[in-house]
Order: structure tokens, then C-alpha cells, then sequence
């Protein structure tokens, strides 16, 4: 039987993680991935030292320092870190102000962020069994720099990724998700490529065939209905699962509660946990789901 992992989450406390510093970046690439996602390469040397996978960096994403306009930072995933070249990447969707902001920007400008912030996804140190990635959407954005960590550590045979998008045209970097895993699977809800229907479909089937459930670890990121579902196919089949949780943040560093979710407690019936802090990544079964 595979090792359990021992979660560490739960028990790291919030003193052991490294806390988010204010830094000045230079955009030293900017990407027009679609005509509503960008890409932004930053050079930022020690951030890029110091951060794992899972955790994010609050953005300052107004024209004009000095209008402070959108006020509030805006969170976003670390899309990958290169530590030897000390740069780290973000890759956003234009969704409103703050993003067509952020989208505005060149290279050259600097960009003001907090980071690195929140709890990563927890990483078994050796793991003798394989590795199951779930994206939705721009889910994939902190599941890349996962993807080639775990690649890095354990070896691309572990792995399998599983991508679910509305359309063909929502995939992202395929080639390269693609070289990272042994086994990379697509699901378009109008089945204009792959699997037809919703990624915890695909999911579903994949977990059926699975030889060892209990030595594999699942990661996922994408919409909270997704994460509930995925949630709950991961219960069923008594897999350990953790997921990255996208909550409203406007202080980032767990001063005003914005960003809480119901998660189960031992003496309550259920407690708010701030996503910034204890999260964004959480172990699937300590969400108290609705
Ligand atoms: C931990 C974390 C990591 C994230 N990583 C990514 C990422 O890698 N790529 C990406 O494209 N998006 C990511 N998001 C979502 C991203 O933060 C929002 O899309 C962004 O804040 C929208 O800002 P806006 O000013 O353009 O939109 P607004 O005009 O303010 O709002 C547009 C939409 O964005 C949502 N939104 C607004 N402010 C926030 C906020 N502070 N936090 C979360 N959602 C908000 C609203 O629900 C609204 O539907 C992440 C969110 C969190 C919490
Ligand atoms: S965003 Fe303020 S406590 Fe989390």
C-alpha cells in the first residue's frame, strides 16, 4: 500500500511561512495570450526564491500611484517562479478595471505587489505514487508552476493532468502542460476538442481506472462549483485532495476577513478560515461545502 500523506497544512503554522514583502518589478515580458489573457514576466529576484507553488502576489494594479484607483490590490496566482533566473510570471484574464489596468501596462513599467502570500499546495518530500492535476479554465494559471515542480521532483511519468475549458480555444500552453506530464487530457463543454462535457466528467472515469487510489494526490484549481465537485469525487473515492480556492481579497494579508470560507472544526459546527492566510490551498475535506 502507498504511503499516507501527512498533510501539512493543517499544522504549519502561520509564523513558519515565509510572509509577503512589498517589491517594485520591472515587466520584462508582456504576452497577449488571447485577446482577454495576458501574460507578465517579471523580474523579481528574491520573490522568485522564495515562493511555492499555490501561493500568490497582491497587485497594484492602478494607472497612476498616485490616484490610488482601484484602491483595493488584486490577487493573483503565481503562474510560475524561476528561481535561477529570478523571474516570476502571472497569468490574468481581463476581467474588469484592475485587470484592463494591469493588461495596459509594457515592458519596462514596474509593477508594485505583495508577495509571496497565502499557503501553497502541500508537496510530499518522496512519494512513491502518481500525481493527478485538475484545471478549469484559467485554474491552470497556479497549476503550471505545480505541474513542473512535481515534474522536477518525482518525474513526468507520475503525472497526468486533466484540463477542462467552455471551447477549443480556451487551451492555454498546451505544448508545454503537455511535455510536463505523461498523460494530458482536454474536456470542452461544447466538445469542440476531447472529451465532451465537464472536466469532473473526465475526472470521474479517470479516477475509475485508477490502479492505487490511495497513492495518488490530487490538486485542482478553478470555479468554486468545479472545486465542490471535484471535491466530492475525491471523498467518494477516499482521495487526499487539495484545492486552490479563488475568494474576494482586499487586504491580503488577513486583516479584514473578505475573504473567509466555512471550513469543519473540531469543537464547532464550523469556523471561518481567511483564504489568504490558511489558504488559497486547502485539503478538499476541510471545507464545509454549501
Ligand atoms: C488567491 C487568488 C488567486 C487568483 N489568481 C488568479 C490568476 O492567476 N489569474 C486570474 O486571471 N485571476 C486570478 N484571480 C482572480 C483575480 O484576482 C480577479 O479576476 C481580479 O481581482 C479581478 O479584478 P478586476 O479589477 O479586473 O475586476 P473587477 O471589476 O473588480 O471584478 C470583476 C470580477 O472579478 C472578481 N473580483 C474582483 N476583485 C476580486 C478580488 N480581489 N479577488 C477575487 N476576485 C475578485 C469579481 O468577483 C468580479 O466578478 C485570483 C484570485 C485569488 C483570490
Ligand atoms: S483578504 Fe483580508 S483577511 Fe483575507
Amino acid at each position: 500500500m502507498a504511503e499516507q500523506f501527512v498533510h501539512h497544512l493543517p499544522n504549519k503554522q502561520e509564523a513558519d511561512i515565509p510572509k509577503g514583502k512589498l517589491f517594485e518589478c520591472r515587466i520584462i515580458d508582456q504576452e497577449m495570450v488571447l485577446p482577454h489573457i495576458r501574460r507578465l514576466i517579471l523580474d523579481a529576484q528574491e520573490l522568485a526564491q522564495k515562493c511555492i507553488p499555490g501561493q500568490f502576489v497582491h497587485v497594484l494594479c492602478n494607472k497612476f500611484r498616485q490616484f490610488y484607483d482601484p484602491l483595493l490590490r488584486r490577487p493573483f496566482s503565481i503562474h510560475f517562479a524561476d528561481p535561477e533566473a529570478g523571474h516570476v510570471s502571472i497569468l490574468f484574464d481581463i476581467r474588469g478595471r484592475g485587470t484592463k489596468m494591469l493588461a495596459d501596462k509594457t515592458i519596462g513599467d514596474m509593477i508594485d505587489l505583495i508577495g509571496p502570500l497565502g499557503h501553497g499546495f502541500a508537496i510530499p518530500d518522496s512519494w512513491s505514487g502518481s500525481f493527478l492535476l485538475v484545471g478549469g479554465g484559467m485554474g491552470i494559471a497556479p497549476l503550471y508552476f505545480l505541474l513542473r515542480t512535481l515534474e522536477k521532483r518525482f518525474g513526468k511519468e507520475k503525472i497526468k493532468f486533466l484540463l477542462g475549458v467552455k471551447t477549443s480555444n480556451m487551451i492555454l500552453y498546451r505544448d508545454q502542460f503537455e511535455k510536463c506530464c505523461s498523460e494530458y487530457l482536454v474536456s470542452t463543454e461544447d466538445g469542440s476538442y476531447g472529451y465532451q462535457g465537464m472536466v469532473t466528467d473526465l475526472l470521474k472515469e479517470r479516477v475509475e481506472t485508477l490502479d492505487n487510489k490511495l497513492g495518488c494526490l490530487v490538486y485542482a484549481c478553478g470555479p468554486m462549483q468545479m472545486l465542490k465537485e471535484v471535491a466530492k469525487i475525491c471523498h467518494h473515492h477516499n482521495l487526499n485532495c487539495q484545492i486552490s480556492v479563488e475568494t474576494k481579497m482586499a487586504c491580503g494579508v488577513g486583516a479584514c476577513m473578505s475573504c473567509v470560507i466555512k471550513v469543519h472544526d473540531t469543537n464547532l459546527e464550523y469556523r471561518y478560515a481567511r483564504a489568504c492566510v490558511e489558504g488559497p490551498v486547502f485539503d478538499s475535506n476541510k471545507i464545509k461545502w454549501e
